[in-house]
C-alpha cells in the first residue's frame, strides 16, 4: 500500500486508483479522523480551485474544508453565472486559467466527460466532483470508507441500491468499483424507467458479478447489509410530469425499516428529498450524516496525496 504513487495524478473515475491505493487512502483518512492535525499544515502555500458548474453542498464544502484544515487555501466559484463561462468562455480555457492560479482543480459539471476533457487541458491535477449522470469518484471513496469504518470490511456483503439508478452517478461509480472487491452481491431496486444503464450492467457481467434488478424495496430490505438510497434526480429529467410521477416511489420510513437487519447501514450520498423519512435519522442504522463527515477525511487524504505532502 503506497500513497506516493498518487502524487501529481488526476482522479476522473474511481478505477483510476488501484485497490492498494484505495486502502492507503482509507488508512490515511482513518488517521486523520483520529487526529485532524495529523498532516499539520502540510498544504501551506498551496491553492485548490473549486469550479462548480452545478449546485453542491457536501462536495464543495468538504473539499474547501479539507484544504483549509491542511493549511492550504482555495479559490473558485459555486455559481457559473458569476464566471466568464456565462460570457461564452469554453471549459478548456476556464481550466487553463484556473491551472495558472492553482495547484489542483476540483470540477463539477452537468456534462458527462467534462472532467476528462479538463484533465486533457490542465497542467495541474484535476479531480472529478461529478460529471452529469456519469461518475462521482470522491463520493465513491466516501462510500467505501464509510462501509469499511462501519462494517469493518468491504467484502462478503449484500448491498441494495434504491431509487434513481439511471441518473445516479454515485451509484454508477460505486457499483463499478465494487466489482473489484470479493463476494459482493448487488441488488438494484428501481422502477423500470430508472434502471441502471446498460454500460454499467455490462461491466458487472464482464466481471462475473452476481446482481439482480427488483422493484420492491420492502421485499429486499431483510437481506441487505447496506441500503444505498438515492433521490430521483429532477435536474436530469426531460419531462417534469415523469419526475412528479416517480419522485416519491420509494420512501424509507420506520415501518418499512422494521424488516431490516440490526446491523444494516443506511447510506445516501445526499441531498435527501423525500426518500428517507426524517424519523429514520435517529435510528442507529442511519449512517448518511456520518458518511458526509467521512467525505471530508477522505478528501483530506486525497488532496494531500495528490499534492505529494501526505505521510503514512
Ligand atoms: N453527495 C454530493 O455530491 O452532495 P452535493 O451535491 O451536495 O455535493
Amino acid at each position: 500500500m503506497d500513497i506516493n504513487g498518487i502524487k501529481g495524478r488526476s482522479l476522473i473515475e474511481p478505477d483510476d486508483l488501484s485497490l492498494g491505493e484505495l486502502d492507503a487512502l482509507f488508512l490515511l483518512a482513518e488517521k486523520i479522523e483520529k487526529d485532524k492535525r495529523f498532516l499539520g499544515e502540510s498544504c501551506r502555500g498551496l491553492l485548490l480551485a473549486t469550479l462548480f458548474f452545478e449546485p453542491s453542498t457536501r462536495t464543495r464544502l468538504s473539499f474547501e474544508a479539507a484544504m483549509l484544515r491542511l493549511g492550504g487555501n482555495f479559490l473558485g466559484f459555486a455559481d457559473p453565472g458569476s464566471s466568464s463561462a456565462f460570457k461564452g468562455e469554453s471549459l478548456a480555457d476556464t481550466i487553463r486559467m484556473a491551472a495558472s492560479y492553482a495547484d489542483i482543480i476540483v470540477l463539477r459539471s452537468p456534462k458527462e466527460g467534462a472532467a476528462l476533457l479538463a484533465k486533457n487541458f490542465s497542467p495541474v491535477p484535476v479531480i472529478n466532483a461529478g460529471d452529469g449522470g456519469h461518475h462521482h469518484p470522491t463520493q465513491t471513496l466516501t462510500d467505501l470508507l464509510t462501509i469499511k469504518r462501519l462494517l469493518g470490511k468491504i467484502e462478503n456483503i449484500t448491498i441494495g441500491f434504491c431509487g434513481d439508478l439511471k441518473f445516479g452517478r454515485t451509484v454508477h461509480s460505486l457499483a463499478k468499483v465494487l466489482t473489484r472487491y470479493k463476494n459482493i452481491n448487488m441488488i438494484f431496486i428501481s422502477p423500470k424507467e430508472l434502471v441502471l444503464p446498460d454500460y454499467i450492467k455490462n461491466i458487472l457481467v464482464k466481471n462475473n458479478i452476481e446482481f439482480t434488478e427488483k422493484e420492491s424495496l420492502e421485499e429486499e430490505i431483510p437481506c441487505l447489509d447496506v441500503l444505498y438510497m438515492t433521490r430521483v434526480q429532477r435536474e436530469r429529467f426531460f419531462n417534469e410530469d415523469d419526475y412528479i410521477r416517480l419522485k416519491d416511489i420509494y420512501v424509507l420510513n420506520t415501518e418499512r425499516l422494521q424488516a431490516g437487519k440490526e446491523k444494516l447501514i443506511i447510506l445516501h450520498p445526499l441531498p435527501r428529498v423525500n426518500e428517507i423519512s426524517v424519523e429514520i435519522d435517529n435510528d442507529p442504522r442511519a449512517a448518511y450524516f456520518k458518511q458526509a463527515k467521512y467525505g471530508m477525511y477522505i478528501r483530506m487524504a486525497l488532496l494531500s496525496s495528490i499534492l505529494g505532502v501526505a505521510k503514512c
